[in-house]
């Protein structure tokens, strides 16, 4: 089947079918084989991007720039704009439309990059809002594929928070992609309920499964992946006392992992991650909460199956194919499968 995602925007995996999830994720893995071989014909000559970052980013920024000038294009940097101080979204959207061939958004509103889509009327991609972070999910299924050479009846388990971007995405990737999503949290922390039963039914028809539990035994028997995030996202530090209280017995450590019972399970973390006390976060953390690390212990993070930093590195090669794939005419064979030349 031929896929062709030219002239589409990239705000949430909500948006796409499972068959064009798996083309961006098989385009990614073509155009890191390319890299690597040296040799990449630059598809996005010409062009000029803009990144707008209202919250901090180390590997989105940078992934989204170094694939951007491995591909021949231009990009401007912008953290301090007018746009919702003395200018409206709508208008600031419609001056950019004029200068850019594309828009990264991160920040706080979902609203915000739709908005950016509707009225710039060039492409917009999604760099993590509250809501979603769907650029991240690509890197991370990527890294599956790689390890399993597999992805549909993978078992992902999300631990912590699963009301945030990162447990909505994962939840979406997982139920598009065919793949038995757990997210384990307590009931406090549990994603949304529209989400869930909308994901539940998706599910059923990919053949995978959205399971919410806080029962530790139940949700990790027979992962293949566990997966943590922060326990206060950005924006939300003033509420990490409660957090700690909420995720501390949630902890990823090497107890949780032999719960698993799967030799071959491995550990994904979007990242940044407080695995000790060398971060402020983690300072914080053992001065006010006796911690030595949050969300993960610093073995089970430096763990030989642990994942993240070629997860990491995979941010880049799927941001490079969400960019050229929306921005270019890009190839395929006649099984739909992603050619780079
Ligand atoms: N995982 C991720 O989005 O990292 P940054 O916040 O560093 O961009
Ligand atoms: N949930 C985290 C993800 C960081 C990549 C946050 O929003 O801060």
């Amino acid at each position: 089947m031929r896929i062709s995602l030219t002239g589409r925007n990239f705000l949430t995996l909500r948006d796409f079918t499972p068959d064009e999830i798996r083309y961006l994720i098989d385009f990614a893995a073509a155009l890191k084989t390319k890299k690597r071989e040296g040799g990449e014909k630059q598809l996005l000559k010409g062009k000029n991007i803009i990144l707008i970052f209202e919250k901090s980013s180390t590997r989105t920024r940078c992934a989204f720039e170094t694939a951007a000038y491995d591909e021949g294009a231009h990009v401007t940097f912008l953290s301090n704009s007018q746009m919702g101080k003395k200018e409206s979204l709508e208008d600031t959207a419609k001056v950019l439309g004029r200068f850019y061939d594309g828009i990264e958004f991160r920040g706080y509103k979902q609203e915000t990059v739709e908005a950016l889509a509707e009225f710039s009327g060039v492409r917009v991609w999604n760099g993590l809002t509250d809501k979603y972070h769907p650029t991240q999910i690509l890197a991370d299924m990527l890294t599956i594929y790689e390890q399993f050479g597999s992805l549909a009846g993978r078992k992902l388990v999300f631990v912590g928070d699963a009301r945030n971007n990162m447990g909505n995405s994962l939840m979406i990737g997982c139920a598009k992609l065919g793949m038995h999503f757990v997210a384990l949290a307590p009931e406090e922390l549990y994603p949304d309920k529209a989400l869930t039963n909308e994901m539940t039914a998706l599910a059923k028809e990919t053949g995978g499964s959205v399971t919410i539990t806080s029962s530790i035994e139940d949700a990790v028997k027979g992962a293949d992946v566990i997966y943590t995030d922060v326990w206060a996202s950005m924006g939300e530090e003033a509420e990490l006392e409660e957090r700690v209280k909420l995720l501390r017995p949630y902890q990823v450590n090497a107890e949780m992992i032999q719960k698993t019972e799967n030799p071959n399970v491995i550990f994904l973390h979007c990242l940044p991650a407080v695995h000790d006390t060398l971060t402020d976060m983690g300072k914080l953390a053992y001065e006010k909460f006796g911690l030595s690390a949050m969300e993960v212990t610093d073995d089970v993070f430096r763990a030989p199956y642990s994942k993240v930093f070629d997860e990491a590195e995979n941010r880049m090669h799927t941001i490079k194919a969400v960019m050229c794939a929306t921005l270019a005419q890009t190839l395929q064979d006649s099984d739909g499968k992603p050619i780079v030349d």
